[in-house]
């Protein structure tokens, strides 16, 4: 029986995962174009997966990688002419077939790669090489728990061609590296003979793990100048070339790989196994676009053309070591622990309460963890007359608010209190001082209770008891409530009728309100108006970038707006939910949503997650024991997310606890906590800009495919594209383990490119 369920979900991992989302929004004159997982499940250590779409025509001019270095090694975009197969996804390491080219490169947490003004990799319009895209990611381990990766790029498309084209030029050696040295060399070399003059602009090294050193110089008359020299054991990102560099016609250029064999007793060959090594130098450069491809058989040098020259002239300090930067090294090979959420804790009662439907959680400064629920009572068809009038005004009898002190195994019963106090409890937020406000849909009033010991008592009373209205002395069916730590001004989602939210100063007086309801005709998901809802259900605050996030709930969205209630974006996907119950958003994790019914389209619901920084989900989970019936509330604190069901047979509660390692994952969240941008409703604006400052070359882009075809055909080497380990491999496009993880303390530093650095 349990093997008929396995083997079910199994299909249904299939049937989800063979999806990809591609997606299509507008900002400006760029468009914006989606390569996503369609929410995979790794299924073993070093998972290579690929999904592939045909090219919109235009001009990439900015990478914008959703995707985290706690889930994933690294994501190569390639750019082919014919995928590998006619499918949008496959497993294993097969990317093009005939040339690829790669055309962005991510790993370790690398923000966003925006390239120099006027200067773009043509994709899609007629006579490109790429009319393809296939993004492969490398997943290193399989996930702990029940968790599906939606990670992707989105690319920023310009339809206007550039002045320059972005390439890549690789060195690549294909010979085998003798035992018992401590310094080996691996030369390259070849004369530069097109016409238009290259720029480089940023390099990136690649070896395993005898590589010590990879540079690369340019011979112009007497005079060598470096392109660039890094310990290819540091993580391996595109690192910007600092002076300004040109390579002109008939200029020799070379590169070394210096290796460390001192402990081989025999020689080791090129290839992607770990046992193998790999000796490659990437150069991004550009060129003036209307010259005609100075590569026309692959912008590649796998040979030494002038093998005396090299061995007799490159100068000495393209061999040295670097200095140790223990660090980086550690960094560059640390195989990462797997990641994961899993269920850890599903409770029907805490101490001696038994829970009724729980609608509402918040955690308080010690972080305790209060549990809102309804005790025997259920909210029903004729709770409410056709007026939104509680028909049965007798209070919950049984303690409504459940203090529990979650301390990593267990939850330890704290006290209960509120009994005969809520009708139909709702919403619930602690502030710093302990206040406790909350949110009766029965009453249809928000109000703030000072606690002393477990006795109640109500400070500030915003509605009236009992009597729902539209107007500003009143709610109906208020559902979330927030208030800000810095001025302790009250926020409520109101609610199930007026489609508004209002904001209250921290002595009651009303500020601002604002929403509309969204019209029937704008239901359909891609016209869904922002700041237009359709049942505000819950509602947190990110008070450090005064962000305030919206559960919209049968708009199947969060909404993103501003304190002063500008509506920012909204965060949905019909495809994988119908609805958005509850968000909750976590200093240094991000925001988690969740949906609380099942649609047609997707039965099974999931928390979704949405990184700091990122614009979009990442990843989902669900429990591994059952599935969600009725999920209403989700909040979340350091590496614990809790979940409340409002079940008819009662409630239930949920513990998942995150595996990811320690430091991992948030050191990219420096860089956009407050940038959480559209990803719906195509008006893609502020809090994005936090994001595009970050103009870092993180990786690159290529055309190797070309390459590859020349490079075979000078070495007699027959490569089917499919398989496996081939030569491929040597130019690290292919699956092997490199372990190039992870923490980007150097992304600042030498990696952070503007676009005026670079002209
Ligand atoms: C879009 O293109 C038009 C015509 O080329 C130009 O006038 C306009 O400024 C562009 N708009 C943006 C937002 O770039
Ligand atoms: C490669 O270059 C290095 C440095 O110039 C040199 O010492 C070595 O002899 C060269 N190796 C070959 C095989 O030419
Ligand atoms: C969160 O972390 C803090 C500090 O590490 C700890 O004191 C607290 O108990 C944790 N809270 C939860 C809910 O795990």
């Amino acid at each position: 029986m349990h093997t008929a369920i396995v083997i079910g979900l199994l299909c249904l991992v299939g049937a989800v995962s063979a999806r990809h989302i591609t997606k299509r929004e507008t900002s400006g004159n760029e468009t914006i174009f989606n390569v996503q997982m369609s929410g995979y499940t790794p299924t073993q250590d070093d998972d290579y997966v690929s999904v592939a779409i045909r090219a919109k025509p235009g001009y990439i001019v900015k990478f914008e990688p959703a995707a985290g270095a706690e889930r994933i090694h690294h994501i190569l975009l390639y750019g082919c002419t014919q995928p590998a197969f006619s499918s949008d996804f496959w497993k294993g390491g097969a990317t093009c077939n005939g040339p690829s080219h790669i055309l962005y490169a991510w790993a370790r947490n690398a923000p966003s790669l925006e390239l120099p003004e006027d200067v773009a990799f043509p994709i899609g319009n007629p006579g490109d090489a790429v009319q393809y895209l296939v993004m492969q990611v490398h997943y290193a381990h399989p996930f702990v728990g029940n968790v599906r990766d939606f990670s992707g790029i989105k690319l920023h498309l310009s339809p206007v061609k550039p002045k320059y084209v972005a390439q890549v030029y690789l060195f690549v050696s294909g010979e085998p590296i003798p035992p018992g040295l401590d310094a080996s060399y691996n030369n390259m070399s070849c004369f530069y003979r097109g016409d238009p003059v290259l720029h480089p602009f940023a390099f990136r090294t690649h070896t395993h793990a005898m590589g010590r050193v990879v540079s690369a110089f340019v011979k112009s008359g007497d005079e060598w100048t470096q392109i660039g020299k890094r310990n290819p054991q540091w993580p391996q990102l595109f690192q910007k070339i600092e002076k300004p560099l040109e390579i002109k016609k008939n200029d020799f250029m070379s590169a070394i790989c210096r290796f460390d064999s001192h402990d081989k007793t025999e020689a080791v060959p090129m290839g992607s196994m770990g046992s193998n090594e790999m000796c490659n130098f990437y150069m991004m450069f550009y060129r003036l676009a209307d010259e005609p491809d100075p590569f026309p058989y692959g912008a590649m040098c796998g040979d030494n053309e002038a093998s005396n020259v090299v061995a007799k002239e490159y100068p000495a300090e393209g061999l040295t070591l670097l200095p140790s930067h223990p660090e980086w090294e550690h960094a560059g090979h640390q195989a990462g622990a797997p990641f994961g959420v899993k269920d850890k804790l599903a409770l029907h009662q805490l101490g001696d309460v038994t829970f009724g439907q729980i609608s509402g959680m918040a955690f308080d400064s010690n972080d305790q963890l209060y549990i809102f629920h309804r005790g025997s009572k259920v909210w029903g068809a004729y709770t409410f007359d056709a007026n939104n009038q509680l028909t049965d005004k007798t209070p919950v009898s049984e303690n409504a608010i459940v203090v529990g002190n979650p301390n990593g195994d267990s939850i330890e019963f704290v006290k209960s209190f509120g009994a005969d106090l809520f009708f139909i409890p709702h919403g619930i937020f602690v502030d710093d001082s302990g206040y406790v406000y909350t949110t009766d849909v029965g009453t249809h009033q928000v109000i703030k209770w000072k606690l002393s010991g477990s006795s109640l008592a109500a400070v500030l009373t915003l509605g009236e008891r009992f009597v729902p209205g539209p107007d500003e002395g009143h709610f109906c069916k208020p559902a979330g409530v927030a208030v800000s730590r810095h001025d302790g001004s009250i926020f409520v989602a109101d609610g199930y009728c007026n489609n508004r939210v209002l904001h209250f100063s921290k002595s009651g007086r009303l500020l601002h309100n604002w929403g509309t309801a969204s019209t029937a005709a704008s239901r359909e998901v891609s016209r869904l108006t922002l700041g237009a809802f359709n049942l505000p259900h819950d509602i947190s605050l990110d008070d450090e970038h005064e962000r305030m996030y919206v559960a919209d709930r049968e708009n199947g969205r969060v909404q993103v707006f501003d304190y002063a209630g500008n509506a920012l974006s909204a965060i949905g996907d019909s495809r994988f939910f119908g609805n958005v119950y509850s968000v909750d958003y976590c200093p240094g994790h991000g925001l988690f949503f969740v949906p609380g019914l099942p649609t047609s389209e997707e039965t099974e619901l999931n928390v979704y997650t949405v990184p700091l920084g990122s614009s979009n989900f990442q990843y989902a989970f669900r429990p591994t024991q059952a599935e969600f019936k009725r999920p209403h509330i989700v909040r979340a604190r350091n590496q614990s997310i809790f979940v409340g069901e409002i079940s008819d047979g009662g409630g239930l509660l949920w513990q998942f606890d995150m595996f990811e390692e320690a430091g991992r994952g948030k050191k990219a969240m420096h860089m956009g906590g407050a940038a959480m941008v559209s990803s719906e409703s195509g008006s893609v604006n502020a809090g994005s800009s936090t994001q595009s400052t970050f103009v870092v070359i993180l990786i690159v882009g290529l055309a190797v495919g070309m390459a590859l075809l020349y490079y075979m055909r000078r070495h007699r080497v027959t490569v089917n594209s499919r398989t496996p380990h081939t030569l491929l491999d040597r130019a690290g496009f292919k699956p092997l383990r490199t372990d190039d993880l992870d923490d980007d303390d150097d992304s600042d530093d030498d990696l952070a490119i503007k676009a005026s650095d670079l002209k």
